[in-house]
């Protein structure tokens, strides 16, 4: 023993000193490691980061102008597939459709409603998702849609009677009587103001996230990313829940350009929460979504990932393993050595217009990560002449600022309510409606 404490060069004074740094060490490094495990809501602790730089090639080298944009576009689309939420699967499947209900009278008169089955393979069975589109009934010409998923089932999305109930929604499951399932039907409809945006000119498009993918670790077994592995020719494990959310709005639009009431170069993709990150992994992937609106995303939608506060990598993986790929868990308190952050994610938009909104409760999701998310983006909105935000300093409550790249923070909670919808309503008209 003592001849080895020797070699190794050590004696009782010498481990004790060792022990002692150790301590110190542990001491010192303790908290903080498991302080950034923690959420934080503490502005003066989030202390200092740098992001990614969106605009430098793999090469080192600057992007210059449009032609070199494209390619650190398709260099950042691989990174957060790589890193973040699998790949978006290109092949679109034997996608069909069948009108299963059209409604001329909807919402008393106001509004058409169409309720469309999804087919994702030749046959007419699952997998399949169900959507409902409302138009406005007085329409001439082709209109503009918003489109969404939902958390609840189509028919949560409003109370009218007509609306097919979720084949899918393990709550609803739960009802068998007829009496109860009616009691559910416009459980969020203060989300969807399908009547003021019908009232507007707009049309609205939804479906049921769990069709695509039930919302629980191991959802993916009997979601898409199983049923569909030969067809789409992917394994499970290459892509994520979110991915397959956001595929499964493409696939909405693979419906819409089919419409002729709809406008398909006027098709604005919306999220809520993890819906939102949905909405803009899909309006990175899917450049036929005119503009693309993300609520309240936070962690893993628009928010910063490298500022520590609300949400961490570490939580939401923690809490969420199946929204993204394995190799985001190798983030879980290391955000540094991420080679993204979320604002090149919203980068991925420009030069379309992109709307981040906030709420002033949802400290969750980081309200000030969302907008520094959105200013960071602004250099790509640059290279196209776009103006973004317009401030460096995040506005007043309840204030809108910019244009094609535009930010909110909303009074209240994590939600999306009248007053998100009515800003988002100008946002089109002004930038997709009235100017060409
Ligand atoms: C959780 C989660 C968030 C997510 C939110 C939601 O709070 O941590 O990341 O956005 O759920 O989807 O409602």
């Amino acid at each position: 023993m003592r001849n080895y404490k020797k070699a190794m060069g050590l004696n009782m004074g010498g481990i004790a000193k060792i022990s002692f740094c150790l301590t110190v060490l542990l001491l010192c490094w303790g908290p903080l490691l498991q302080a950034q495990e923690e959420f934080n809501y503490d502005e003066s602790k989030v202390g200092a980061y740098t992001l990614p730089a969106v605009l430098e090639l793999s090469s080192g080298r600057l992007v210059s102008g449009n032609k070199d944009w494209k390619k650190r576009r398709t260099e950042i689309i691989k990174l957060f597939e790589d890193n973040v939420y699998g790949k978006f699967p290109k092949k679109r499947s034997n996608i069909h459709f069948e009108t299963l209900k059209i409604d001329r009278h909807a919402l008393s008169g106001r509004a058409i409603s169409k309720q469309v089955r999804i087919y994702f393979t030749k046959e007419k069975k699952q997998p399949y998702m169900d959507m409902i589109l409302y138009l406005p009934a007085k329409v001439t010409k082709p209109v503009p849609v918003f489109i969404g998923l939902n958390f609840k089932g189509n028919q949560s999305i409003d109370g009218d009677s007509a609306i097919m109930l979720s084949e899918k929604h393990p709550e609803l499951l739960k009802y068998t009587k007829a009496k109860e399932q009616q009691l559910i039907r416009g459980e969020q409809a203060e989300r969807w103001e399908i009547d003021t945006l019908i009232g507007r000119g707009f049309g609205v498009a939804s479906a049921y996230y769990g069709d695509l993918e039930l919302d629980y670790p191991e959802g993916w077994k009997t979601g898409i990313r199983t049923t569909l592995k030969e067809t789409l020719a992917i394994q499970p494990q290459e892509w994520s829940a979110i991915s397959a959310w956001a595929w499964g709005l493409s696939r909405m639009m693979d419906y819409l350009e089919t419409d002729q009431q709809v406008n398909k170069k006027q098709v604005i993709v919306t999220g809520h929460s993890r819906l939102g990150k949905a909405a803009l992994w899909a309006g990175a992937n899917d450049t036929r979504f005119a503009a693309v609106i993300s609520n309240n995303s936070g962690e893993g939608g628009a928010a910063l990932s490298r500022r520590w506060f609300g949400e961490t990598i570490n939580r939401i993986n923690t809490n969420f393993p199946h929204w993204f790929v394995d190799r985001y868990k190798t983030y879980n308190n290391n955000a540094t050595a991420l080679p993204v952050d979320q604002h090149m994610l919203l980068a991925l938009i420009a030069p379309r217009p992109l709307y981040v909104a906030s709420a002033t409760e949802d400290l969750w999701a980081d309200p000030r990560g969302e907008f520094l998310s959105a200013k960071n983006a602004e250099p790509v909105y640059s290279l196209f002449h776009k103006k973004g935000l317009g401030v460096v300093d995040m506005p007043a409550t309840d204030t809108s600022v910019g244009e094609t790249v535009r930010y909110h923070i909303r009074t209240g909670k994590h939600n999306i309510l009248l007053f998100d919808w009515l800003r988002y309503i100008d946002f089109a008209n002004e930038n997709l409606i009235k100017i060409k």
